[in-house]
């Protein structure tokens, strides 16, 4: 396969501007801060770990909660510690993932996200086959992932310098996820710009109905060609899968489950693992002794993402709806709060990791909590840092001298609480 046949390189470039600026992102959705939070979140655990009052009241930061529709008129609490933030991942039956709710009735807009036991279980077991770490890093990078990530660096061959946010990390999550639902090139964006959009925020009501439109066609017509034309990709895969809920025979996932799968894939897998491949790339070329020893030993690759993930996980919030009154860190919670959990802040817990606010590609590991924990612990995860993976390698062995343009700004991290990510990543290739 071409990569530009496959569109992955020449796809409109104003599209991944206006799509993969972390800053705009934060913007538009209107969480953007100007500060760096780790300080504030820092002081905030040393004074407990569990506090009363949403994060952003805790920190002292402009008041935004990415689940309004249900938090307005409830009480928050921050979680702040590991061993806090890990109980309450795991609390799946006081803490509720109905925050995620955002549609009228019980039509479920994010699926398994929003689903509590038993359906999270029923429906997450019919699909986590395809994500089980053989198949991911073996069938996704097969598949999909090692014929993007060349076709990106073929075209970065000509060239002296690049900005890697936009070339690299914005290009290889997008196309790999839409590539194993059936999109490519520009249908990739599109579906991209309409499921931001289908998000709200800054766009309004009018662009998030046309978005949430757009996005619906395009994988209904997906749907439909792949029960005509079964191939070997996801919807194919999901056509074949089958569950089985509490009280029902067994059967095949109906098209509106398929459907909200394929949303959810798209939307948790497009943004998050391009922020954090500009994380760690940013860590290891900010430091030149990291890149020259991850150079020399790939088996220091793996732990450099880990350890990316636990020094600054590109979403350093979640939040769950108390629907049992429930005690978390000795605080007790009553019924019908919101519980705010910091994963930033539990992933730098000096009770569980020394020097915790240093990026240190030889600490000795220890699970973080970047992907979460518990029933809805990342499904994606071994896509994500597959993704990681082969880009960090290829890069290694295509641009061996590559290091940060020391004529453009120096990179530095943006965002807002809930996402976050690299202002850009120039370097020198040569
Ligand atoms: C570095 C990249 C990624 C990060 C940091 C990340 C992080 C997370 C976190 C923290 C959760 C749990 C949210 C919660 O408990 O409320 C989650 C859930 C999920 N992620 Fe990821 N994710 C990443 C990449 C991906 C990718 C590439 C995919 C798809 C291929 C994906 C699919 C999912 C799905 C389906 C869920 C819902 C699981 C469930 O509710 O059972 N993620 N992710």
């Amino acid at each position: 396969m071409s990569g530009q046949a496959a569109g992955f390189v020449t796809a409109d470039e104003a599209a991944y501007d206006e799509l993969y600026d972390v800053r705009t992102e934060a913007m538009h959705s209107g969480n953007y801060i100007d500060v760096d939070p780790y300080p504030l979140m820092n002081a905030a655990r040393e004074r407990g770990a569990v506090h009363k009052g949403f994060l952003r009241e805790v920190l002292g930061l402009p008041p935004f909660h990415r689940s309004r529709q249900v938090t307005e008129g409830r009480q928050g609490y921050s979680v702040l510690t590991f061993a806090a933030a890990e109980q309450a991942f795991r609390d799946n039956v006081r803490l509720s993932n109905r925050i995620y709710h955002m549609t009228p009735g019980d039509a479920k807009f994010l699926g398994i996200l929003e689903m509590d036991e038993p359906e999270h279980f029923a429906q997450r077991k019919a699909l986590q086959s395809l994500f089980i770490k053989p198949r991911a890093v073996g069938k996704w990078r097969d598949r999909w992932i090692n014929d993007i990530v060349k076709a990106i660096i073929a075209n970065l061959e000509g060239s002296d310098r690049a900005e890697l946010n936009m070339a690299l990390c914005a290009r290889v999550p997008v196309h790999t996820i839409s590539a194993a639902v059936g999109l490519r090139g520009e249908e990739a964006l599109t579906y991209r710009r309409a499921l931001v959009a289908s998000m709200g925020g800054k766009f309004g009501p009018e662009r998030q109905r046309e978005g949430m439109i757009t996005a619906e066609r395009i994988t209904r017509e997906q749907i439909a060609l792949r029960r005509k034309q079964p191939g070997d990709d996801i919807i194919s895969w999901l056509l074949e899968a089958e569950v089985e809920m509490v009280d029902e025979p067994r059967r095949h996932l109906t098209e509106d489950e398929i459907a909200t799968f394929c949303r959810l894939l798209l939307l948790a897998g497009g943004g998050t693992t391009w922020r954090q491949m500009g994380i760690v790339l940013f860590a290891l070329l900010d430091e030149r002794e990291r890149w020259e020893a991850v150079k020399a030993d790939r088996g220091l690759v793996e732990p450099a993402i880990q350890e990316s993930m636990r020094w600054n996980p590109n979403n350093p919030m979640f939040s769950r709806l108390v629907v049992a009154d429930a005690e978390i860190g000795g605080v007790a919670i009553p019924a019908g709060s919101v519980v705010d959990i910091c994963l930033s802040a539990a992933n730098r817990d000096p009770s569980r990791w020394d020097n915790p606010d240093v990026y240190d590609l030889h600490r000795p590991f220890k699970q973080h909590i970047g992907f979460g924990m518990g029933v809805h612990m990342c499904l994606g995860r071994n896509v994500a840092e597959s993704e990681m993976f082969v880009a960090i390698n290829a890069l290694m062995d295509h641009f061996p001298a590559m290091r940060l343009d020391p004529d453009q700004p120096r990179p530095f991290l943006t965002g807002g609480l809930e996402q976050r990510g690299i202002s850009s990543l120039p370097v020198l290739l040569r």
